[in-house]
């Protein structure tokens, strides 16, 4: 009996040894974040109030911060709060949608968490503060977002030191009732701020006011892929090398009434999804090369100074689904290939110069659910055909 039972005791012991070594080494080796961290999160977290008007924002909004809790040692596991797996420094933190409320300087905590990668407080409400020049410290960062999140005031020029920078969001802090944009980029200028910049591949600063030129040096970014300059009260020429960067999906400009520019010969190199120049004093003739932006998706050139005819080569677009060339001056007739663009669910030709008969063949454009061609010098009735779509 004895050695069998010290025998089964072994396989016992055997066994246990097994299970243990085999979950763990099945589990991350978890480490804890570090105390001084922590300790700087919770001070950000008291720095603010949580306000049910900043959180309105969007549907999404949650008082993240108030999971974070000074008994809760591990603050990486805290919401919003993201680690280093194997030092445990804080790397990211998510606090967009967090319905914070107050005022945010320099001597805030936040910026002694020196390793953040990634930081984000959009939509929250800090109160028109100026943003922190300290952020400038944190020179890890590739991703900063603080879009929608009412600061005000001159942009630091210490954000263009962040060179690692691959995504920048600013845009969206302004005020309604009356409307006014609150943040400023004139010292430094655009120029100045994205000099360095060089890793941007998102750039949204939409609302700023600049009151400048959009400077040359942008199409220089190579790995540029959504520019977003709505509103900012852009001037002169728009550089038109940038719409020849290659990897450049989206570029959005509208409201800048007095930011003139022209389209350039495109190339079948080009990514481009979306174009938005509305309101803008965009001029010239759309040219016949349009047909080689075959990602295009979203062509928004409505009430700009565009004049000529418009290319039937337009109607070579496969992934069109959004047209708009309203208030502009083009002539000509209405090209029947535009019946090609068979995704397209808004057409809009309305207030120019078009001259000769509704093509019968837009009836092809089976998604179509808004075409407007008001105010033109259109001939003839309209094909009966069209209402049945
Ligand atoms: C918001 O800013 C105003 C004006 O600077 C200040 O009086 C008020 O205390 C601030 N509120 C919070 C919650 O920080
Ligand atoms: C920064 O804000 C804190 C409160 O969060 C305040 O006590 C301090 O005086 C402010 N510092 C400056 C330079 O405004
Ligand atoms: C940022 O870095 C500069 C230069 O290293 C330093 O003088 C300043 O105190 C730092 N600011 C903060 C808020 O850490
Ligand atoms: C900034 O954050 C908001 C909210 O999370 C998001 O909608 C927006 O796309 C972000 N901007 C960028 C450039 O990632
Ligand atoms: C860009 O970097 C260069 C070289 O590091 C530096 O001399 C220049 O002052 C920087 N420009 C800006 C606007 O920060
Ligand atoms: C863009 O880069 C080229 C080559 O590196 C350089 O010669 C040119 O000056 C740059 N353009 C601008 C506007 O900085
Ligand atoms: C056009 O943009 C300007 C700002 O550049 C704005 O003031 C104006 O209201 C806009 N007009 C229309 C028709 O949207
Ligand atoms: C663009 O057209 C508007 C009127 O449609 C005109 O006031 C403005 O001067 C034009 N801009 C340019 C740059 O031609």
């Amino acid at each position: 009996m004895r050695p069998s039972l010290s025998f089964s005791c072994f396989l016992l012991i055997v066994a246990l040894v097994q299970f243990i070594a085999f979950s763990s080494s099945s589990e991350q080796p978890s480490v804890l974040c570090h105390s001084d961290e922590r300790r700087a999160l919770m001070q950000f977290k008291e720095s603010f109030i949580i306000d049910k008007h900043a959180c309105s924002a969007t549907s999404s909004s949650y008082p993240k911060v108030d999971s974070w809790d000074s008994q809760g040692v591990d603050c990486c596991s805290w919401d919003g709060v993201e680690c280093d797996q194997m030092t445990g420094v804080v790397i990211g933190l998510d606090l967009s949608s967090g319905c914070l409320y107050g005022s945010i300087n320099s001597s805030n905590s936040l910026f002694r968490l020196l390793h953040l990668q990634k930081l984000n407080l959009a939509f929250n409400d800090f109160n028109h503060s100026l943003i922190p020049s300290a952020l400038g410290n944190l020179s890890m960062l590739t991703y900063l977002n603080l879009s929608s999140s009412v600061f005000s005031g001159q942009i630091p020029s210490e954000i263009s030191k962040l060179y690692r920078l691959s995504s920048l969001d600013l845009s969206n802090n302004q005020e309604f009732n009356p409307f006014r944009r609150l943040l400023e980029l004139k010292e430094p200028d655009l120029n100045n701020l994205i000099q360095n910049l060089t890793n941007l591949e998102k750039l949204h600063l939409s609302y700023v006011d600049m009151a400048s030129p959009v400077p040359s040096v942008l199409a220089n970014f190579s790995k540029l892929t959504s520019l977003y300059l709505e509103g900012c009260g852009l001037q002169g020429m728009f550089p038109s090398a940038i719409f020849q960067l290659p990897k450049l999906e989206t570029i959005w400009l509208l409201h800048n009434h007095v930011l003139t520019g022209y389209l350039p010969e495109f190339s079948f190199s080009n990514n481009l999804k979306t174009l938005a120049l509305w309101n803008t004093s965009f001029s010239g003739e759309l040219p016949a090369s349009i047909e080689n932006l075959d990602s295009m998706e979203f062509l928004g050139l409505g009430h700009c100074n565009f004049t000529g005819l418009v290319p039937s080569t337009l109607g070579n677009l496969p992934n069109l689904k959004f047209l708009d060339l309203a208030i502009n001056s083009f002539r000509g007739s209405v090209s029947p290939t535009l019946a090609n663009l068979t995704k397209l669910d808004y057409l809009d030709l309305g207030s120019n110069y078009f001259t000769g008969f509704i093509p019968p063949e837009l009836t092809n454009l089976t998604q179509l659910t808004d075409l407007d061609l008001q105010q033109n010098m259109l001939q003839g009735s309209v094909p009966s055909s069209l209402f049945r779509l």
